[in-house]
C-alpha cells in the first residue's frame, strides 16, 4: 500500500467544539492547520449539547468567578485539580464574550445582554442559592457553537480532512509526536500528516455502554490511540450518567428542562428530590439525582408498567416558555418517547453522559506522562475536550462545564503550539519503523472469512459494561466485569470483517473503533474494580463513604498488563487558598 503524505505545523483529531476552537486559534496565527474529522465536522457530537455554558457574566444574578470554582470543586467531589479550575472559571466570561463576537446567537434577555439559565450544582455565595450562571442558545446551544467556530475556521482558511478516520499516532523512539495516519473513508487510502504539533481532540467514548447520551461516532478513538502508543489514561472509573437520558432510546433531555423549572415525580406523584437534596432539590448534581432516581426505582416507585423509569414533569411550564426556551426538547420528547412534554410528562432514565477521565493534560493541553522524574510533557502532543483529563471536572462534572472546557483548553492549547512551533520551527525525521507499525496495524483488518463479528463484539462489550460498571458498584460485579472484558479482549483476533463491507471501508473503520472501545472499557473497568471508596460518579455500595486519606488521588492505568498508577491531586490553585475536601451536601 503506497503512503501518500502532507505536512502541516499542526494536525488536530476532531472537529468538535475543542479541536475547532484549537484551529481557529492557529490559522488565525498563520499556522498551517489540518483538522481530520471522521465525520463532516458540523457534525461532531458537540451539536448535541443543549443546556449552555458556565461562564459568570451575572446577567441575571449576582456572581463571580470564584463562586463558579468553589462549585465546580465540589461539583468534582474534591478530586478536581485547583489550579486547572481556576484557569478554567476565571476565563470563562472572556471566553464567551468571544464567542459572542465570533456570531454566536445566543438567547438574549430584555435588555439585550446574553440570556442565562440556572444549572445543577451552580450556586451564589459558596453553596447558597442557585446561580444563573448557564449561557443558552435555546436547548441548542452545542449546534450553534459548532456552526459558529466552523464558520470562522472556514474564514481562516483551516484545512479540512472531511471523513478521514485517525488510525494511529506517529511518534519517534524520543517521545515526539510527529503527526498521525489517518484513513480516507470513502476511498479507503491511507495517508500520513506529518506535523510537529498533533491536537488530540476526538471526544467521548460513550459508546462503550449499552445505554447512552452519546453519538455512535463516540468511540474513544483518541485514548486507544494513546493506550496503543504506550501512554497512560487519567481517572477512567469516573463516568457521568445523566439524569435525564430518554426511556428506551438513551437520547438527552437537557438539565435546562429542570433549570427553567421541570422536576422529578416517581410513580406516586412525588417531587423525591426533595428527600435527597433539600435545597437543590432536582439542581443537585448530576451524581446525586441519577443515585436518588437509581435508589426511587430499586425500592419500587418507579413508573410505568414495569416500574422501571421516573418521569419529568415541565407540562406547568407553559407552552411559552417550552416553545422559546426549549424548542428542541419538544421535537425529542416528541419522536423518541412519544409524548408532548407541553402535555404529559417525558419517561426518563440516567444515561451514561460523559467521561471525567482521558488523556492526562496540563494547562496548556500538554499530553503528560509518568517519567521516572515526575510528570513530563510529551514534546509535540496534546489533547482537549472531553478525551482529556486536565482535570477540571474530578469526579464529578457539572452540566454546562464541558462546553467551556472545550473552549478555554482549546484556545490554551491553540496559544501553546504557536510557542512550540516558534521553537521547534523544522518537522524532525520520520523513521520507516515508525510508519510501518501503523501499517501494520491497519493490515490486521484485511480479513475476511470465518469468525467473530465486530457488532457481534461490540455488543459484547457495551452489555458488559452496562451490567457491570453502572450507576452503583460492588467488588464482586466490578472484578467479574474485568474477568469478562478480559475474556472479550482474548476474542479480538478472531474478529472477521465479512465481504460486502470491505466494498464500503465502513466495515474496517467499524474495526478499528470496535478496537477503541475495547481499549476503553478495560481501562474503564480495571480502575473502577481498584478504586475501593465512593467519590462523585463512581458509588461503591460496599465502599460507601469518600476516603480521602487513601483515595485523594488520580488513578491512571497503561494498557500493557493493565497496570496501574496513581499521582497526587493538585490542591493548590494558582493565585487564591485551596478549598480544603469537606462533606458534600446539596
Ligand atoms: O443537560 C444538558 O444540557 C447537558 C449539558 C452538559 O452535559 O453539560
Amino acid at each position: 500500500m503506497t503512503l501518500a503524505k502532507r505536512t502541516f505545523d499542526a494536525v488536530i483529531i476532531g472537529g468538535g467544539g475543542a479541536g475547532l476552537r484549537a484551529a481557529l486559534q492557529l490559522a488565525e496565527a498563520n499556522l498551517k492547520v489540518a483538522v481530520v474529522s471522521k465525520v463532516f465536522p458540523t457534525r461532531s457530537h458537540t451539536v448535541s449539547a443543549q443546556g449552555g455554558i458556565a461562564a459568570s457574566l451575572g446577567n441575571v444574578s449576582e456572581d463571580n468567578w470564584h463562586w463558579h470554582m468553589y462549585d465546580t470543586i465540589k461539583g468534582s467531589d474534591y478530586l478536581g485539580d485547583q489550579d486547572a479550575i481556576e484557569f478554567m472559571c476565571r476565563q470563562a466570561n472572556e471566553a464567551v464574550i468571544e464567542l459572542e463576537h465570533y456570531g454566536m446567537p445566543f438567547d438574549r434577555l430584555e435588555n439585550g445582554k446574553i440570556y442565562q439559565r440556572p444549572f445543577g450544582g451552580m450556586t451564589q455565595n459558596y453553596g447558597g442559592s442557585p446561580a444563573v450562571r448557564t449561557c443558552a442558545a435555546a436547548d441548542r446551544t452545542g449546534h450553534a457553537m459548532l456552526h459558529t467556530l466552523y464558520q470562522r475556521n472556514i474564514a481562516a482558511r483551516t484545512h479540512f480532512f472531511e471523513e478521514y478516520f485517525a488510525v494511529d499516532l506517529v511518534m519517534d523512539e524520543e517521545g515526539y509526536a510527529l503527526g498521525v495516519v489517518a484513513l480516507g473513508i470513502e476511498s479507503g487510502e491511507p495517508i500520513f500528516i506529518e506535523a510537529r504539533t498533533t491536537i488530540l481532540a476526538t471526544g467521548g467514548a460513550g459508546r462503550i455502554f449499552f445505554a447512552t447520551t452519546n453519538a455512535l461516532i463516540n468511540t474513544g478513538d483518541g485514548l486507544g490511540m494513546v493506550l496503543r502508543a504506550g501512554l497512560p489514561l487519567e481517572d477512567m472509573e469516573f463516568w457521568q450518567f445523566h439524569p435525564t437520558g430518554v426511556y428506551g432510546a438513551g437520547v438527552l433531555i437537557t438539565e435546562g428542562v429542570r433549570g427553567e423549572g421541570g422536576y422529578l415525580v416517581n410513580k406516586n406523584g412525588e417531587r423525591f428530590m426533595e428527600r435527597y437534596a433539600p435545597n437543590a432539590k432536582d439542581l443537585a448534581s448530576r451524581d446525586v439525582v441519577s443515585r436518588a432516581m437509581s435508589v426511587e426505582i430499586f425500592e419500587g416507585r418507579g413508573c410505568g408498567e414495569h416500574g422501571d423509569h421516573i418521569l419529568l414533569k415541565l407540562d406547568h411550564l407553559g407552552p411559552e416558555i417550552i416553545q422559546h426556551r426549549l424548542p428542541g426538547i419538544r421535537e425529542l420528547a416528541m419522536k423518541f418517547a412519544h409524548v408532548d412534554p407541553a402535555t404529559a410528562p417525558i419517561p426518563v432514565v440516567p444515561t451514561a453522559h460523559y467521561m471525567m477521565g482521558g488523556i492526562p493534560a496540563n494547562l496548556h493541553g500538554q499530553v503528560v506522562a509518568p517519567t521516572r522524574t515526575g510528570q513530563e510533557a510529551i514534546p509535540g502532543l496534546y489533547a482537549i475536550g472531553e478525551c482529556a483529563c486536565v482535570s477540571v471536572h474530578g469526579a464529578n462534572r457539572l452540566g454546562s462545564n464541558s462546553l467551556l472546557d472545550l473552549i478555554v483548553f482549546g484556545r490554551a492549547a491553540g496559544n501553546h503550539v504557536i510557542e512550540y512551533c516558534r521553537e521547534n520551527p523544522y518537522p524532525r525525521t520520520t523513521p520507516a519503523a515508525s510508519l510501518d507499525r501503523v501499517m501494520a496495524h491497519l493490515a490486521r483488518w484485511d480479513r475476511t472469512g470465518d469468525g467473530i463479528s465486530v457488532p457481534e463484539l461490540r455488543e459484547e462489550i457495551r452489555n458488559t459494561m452496562q451490567l457491570h460498571c453502572g450507576v452503583f458498584r460492588t467488588e464482586e460485579v466490578l472484578q467479574d466485569g474485568v474477568k469478562k472484558m478480559q475474556d472479550i479482549a482474548a476474542k479480538l483476533p478472531d474478529v472477521v470483517l465479512r465481504d460486502h463491507s470491505k466494498v464500503f471501508n465502513t466495515g474496517r473503520i467499524e474495526a478499528l473503533e470496535l478496537e477503541n472501545l475495547l481499549a476503553v472499557a478495560l481501562a474503564t473497568m480495571v480502575s473502577a474494580a481498584a478504586r475501593q471508596e465512593s467519590r462523585g460518579a463512581h458509588a461503591r455500595d460496599d465502599y460507601p463513604d469518600r476516603d480521602d486519606q487513601k483515595w485523594l488521588k488520580h488513578t491512571l492505568y497503561l494498557a500493557e498488563g493493565h497496570r496501574l498508577d496513581y499521582k497526587p491531586v493538585r490542591l493548590k490553585p494558582l493565585t487564591v487558598e485551596s478549598f480544603q475536601p469537606k462533606a458534600r451536601v446539596y
